[in-house]
């Protein structure tokens, strides 16, 4: 699981179904599917995330991501 944000500048990364890649829309970074560069101007990889499944079917929580008034 990786953050959503680029690691450039932060803005939302999305991702390109038909290319298998995330895109960010501010300022053209690519990033592959396994949260590489693959085009600038970023130069680090997306964030992964640490996750693990919650109490219930449906839950998972994420460390260092708190949501207000959960948990
Ligand atoms: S914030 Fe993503 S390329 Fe600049």
């Amino acid at each position: 699981m990786f953050a959503v944000n680029c690691s450039q500048l932060g803005c939302s990364v999305q991702f390109n179904a038909s290319a298998r890649r995330f895109d960010c829309p501010c300022h053209g970074s690519r990033f592959s599917i396994g949260g590489q560069v693959v085009h600038g101007p970023a130069v680090y990889p997306l964030s992964h995330l640490t996750w693990q499944q919650g109490a219930n079917p449906d839950e998972i929580l994420v460390a260092g991501l708190s949501l207000p008034g959960v948990g």
